[in-house]
């Protein structure tokens, strides 16, 4: 199997670009179902994840036309549902993004069928409250063998207000899609506000919806008939420009992190500085230099503005190095997030979980270990861990690290790390609390 294996305790020197954000492709390429016409999306992320639902669109009869790697031309106006073969049914449930599939095609045809979604492996992921929304706006559901169908009433969904329970970004993001071509006005209230949340609302209206309000905790959206084609750049993705700041943390050195929108960061920054590490914003890049001693710090995650849950891993990993206390609270998923824990051990690390947190006692230095990636963002913690540790790491299971983070090797080995992927057997000792699941 494919691996990564560093040779670790080289510090990170140079400029790494920033690729388009996962979080925002993997909601628009299903949202571009909707439009009728030609719809040209720049700055996608060459991730698995991306391919995956490109190779979806194409199943259900879109017109793909890759015009280099980062940018596609997308024609949907002849998609149709009912068409996907079962093979891809079984890639499509390895996504959690697949959900959108039902906002997507509920708003495009009036009914949707989409398997029950998959994504990283942490534990209990309910999608009640996107049911809820759907149902709210008119949608008759059922579930059965793996599936979920929904159907319109009247062939049509209805706009309406909704009260999200939860702070939600994936409900967020399926009511908006599915509440942009219903009949009349729909309000979302308690909504999520990541970047990529008002990524989507400014495609929704390149292509002609009526969105307001996305970056604010109530969303407006005044349906209308139908989307028409037009051109859309994603922005970068916070979580890869974090996971190299903490990787720059982690391995000392000075790198230029750039296509980047310093705003999207400013949690990570001022996190990172409390831990002696300098971080200088530019217009569209942050310089990250640490030459001192790492100092200890406590973060607890939480919705956007707050820090984000899919940096805890990572910053959990730094925090391995800071000699003295730290406290890590997973505000954000209720089962902790830290199934990771047990192989950040194998390095050294001095880490005890107690419900929501986890206490760590920094050591000077990490020492390499055979290691495996538990889903995407643990994986991204142990390639920090490994950067930063005395000797070799090899870390395993990495398809969870390539369905987010486009050519990692190739991008820290251009600061100077010394990571390549190699194949060969596994030989990590299998940690039941990291489980490997689609
Ligand atoms: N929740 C519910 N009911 C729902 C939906 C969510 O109780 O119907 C709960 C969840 O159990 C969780 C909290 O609400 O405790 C937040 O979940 P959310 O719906 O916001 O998460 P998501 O949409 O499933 C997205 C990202 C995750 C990221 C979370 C939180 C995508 C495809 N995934 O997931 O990203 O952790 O938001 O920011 O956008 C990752 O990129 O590694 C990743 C896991």
């Amino acid at each position: 199997m494919e691996k990564y294996v560093i040779q670790g305790g080289k510090p990170l020197r140079g400029t790494v670009e920033i690729s388009g954000a996962k979080n925002a492709a993997v909601a628009i390429i299903p949202a571009a179902i909707m439009v009728r016409g030609v719809c040209r999306l720049e700055n996608l992320p060459q991730i698995s994840d991306t391919d995956t639902l490109l190779h979806t669109l194409t199943y259900m009869g879109a017109k793909v036309n890759m015009i280099n790697p980062s940018t596609v031309e997308l024609d949907c106006t002849h998609v149709q549902m009912d068409v996907l073969p079962e093979d891809m049914w079984v890639r499509t449930r390895k996504i959690r993004a697949s959900y959108y599939l039902i906002g997507a095609m509920l708003g495009r045809f009036g009914r949707a069928r989409t398997t029950m979604p998959g994504g990283c492996n942490f534990g209990v992921r309910p999608i009640d409250q996107h049911l809820k929304g759907l149902s709210a706006l008119g949608a008759d559901i059922s579930l059965s063998g793996g599936f979920i169908n929904a159907t319109a009433k009247n062939g049509r969904l209805t706009g309406t207000t909704v009260y999200l329970d939860k702070v939600s970004v994936g409900a967020t993001i399926n009511i908006m899609i599915a509440a942009a071509t219903a009949e009349g006005r729909t309000v979302i209230e308690n909504v999520a506000r990541e970047p990529h949340i008002v990524d989507l609302a400014n495609f929704l209206n390149s292509m002609g919806a009526d969105v307001r309000g996305a970056g604010t905790d109530v969303i407006k959206i005044r349906g209308v008939k139908q989307l028409h084609g037009g051109t859309y750049a994603l922005i970068p993705d916070q979580i890869e420009a974090g996971t190299y700041m903490a990787a720059v943390a982690a391995a000392g050195g000075a790198v230029r992190v750039a296509n980047v929108i310093p705003k999207h960061l400013e949690c990570i920054s001022s996190k990172l500085r409390e831990m002696n590490v300098e971080v200088e914003e530019g217009d569209d890049y942050v310089l990250v230099r640490r030459d001192g001693p790492l100092h200890p710090t406590n973060l607890k995650t939480k919705p956007y503005p707050g820090f984000p849950t899919d940096m805890q891993p990572q910053m959990t990993a730094v925090l391995c190095c800071a000699p003295g206390v730290s406290v890590v609270t997973e505000g954000v998923w209720n089962n902790g997030r830290f199934k990771y824990v047990g192989e950040l051990k194998k390095m050294g690390a001095r880490i005890e979980v107690e419900d929501q947190s986890a206490f760590l006692q920094g050591v000077d230095r990490l020492t390499g270990a055979v290691v495996r990636a538990c889903d995407l963002r643990a994986g991204a913690a142990m390639v920090i861990a490994g950067l930063a540790a005395r000797g070799e790491t090899k870390i395993e299971d990495i398809v969870y690290i390539e369905r987010g983070y486009q050519d990692i090797v190739g991008k820290f080995r251009a600061l100077g790390a010394d990571m390549r992927c190699v194949d060969e057997p596994d030989e990590a000792q299998a940690d039941p609390a990291c489980v490997s699941a689609g």
